[in-house]
């Protein structure tokens, strides 16, 4: 499974990069803005961090000026993919984008249905939001699942991208339905590596070693 940071903001991307976790970026109109940067900027400097997709959302949301967005956005760099809302006019963007190449990552997806419509329109990557069907009560993982045994079903190639990622128990279960891609803050991704046994298991073998009065260097 692919990770990919969801963020905009340089120093934690440069962060999860040491790590060798960095697969790709997510962004959005929220997170640029809390970046408080140059949208054009930011993504540029971003597009420099991974050699894989960045994604860049238009913020159009009529087919022709989405159009005129995403030429001006895929111009900053090749690995740029270009996200559009889950609607008719995002829809006609995605399959004119990407019957020319162009990565599309097609965002705000609550429903299989809509999933599917993606798919048939070409998408590079679909992203279910799970944490915000958590926030009303619904499990945001069974719409993953749905996806997948749809995607199956037909062969669908775009690539399921889960987002709205809040902890490391989305990760697990993406991982376990077979999502290809999750998207999560640096944070989260992070958190993964944490487990109260091997912090009991590091003390204790710092305690013994100490007791051998040795040192490697
Ligand atoms: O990629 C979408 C993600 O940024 C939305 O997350 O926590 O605002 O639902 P959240």
């Amino acid at each position: 499974m692919k990770f990919f940071a969801d963020t905009a903001e340089i120093a934690d991307i440069k962060d999860l990069a040491e790590t060798g976790l960095l697969d790709g970026v997510t962004t959005n109109p929220s997170l640029i803005a809390k970046s408080g940067r140059d949208f054009m900027e930011v993504t540029k400097e971003i597009c420099g961090l991974t050699d894989g997709p960045v994604s860049a959302e238009v913020v159009a949301l009529d087919h022709p000026t989405m159009m005129k967005e995403a030429d001006k956005l895929r111009a900053i760099a090749d690995n740029v993919c270009i996200k559009v809302p889950l609607t008719i006019d995002g829809l006609k963007t995605c399959n004119a984008l990407t019957q020319d190449g162009t990565m599309v990552n097609v965002t705000l997806c609550f429903s299989a249905n809509q999933a599917l419509l993606a798919a048939k329109a070409g998408a590079t990557f679909v992203s279910p939001f799970v944490g915000r069907h958590d926030d009303n009560g619904v499990n945001g993982m069974d719409l993953i699942r749905d996806i997948r045994q749809i995607y199956d079903n037909y062969d669908f190639e775009t690539e399921i991208l889960v987002a709205s990622v809040r902890h490391v128990g989305h990760v697990l279960d993406s991982a376990l339905i077979g999502a290809d891609v999750m998207t999560a803050p640096p944070k989260v991704i992070m958190a993964l590596a944490e487990h109260v046994l091997t912090d009991r298991g590091i003390e204790g073998f710092m305690k013994d070693w100490k007791a051998t009065g040795q040192s490697i260097l």
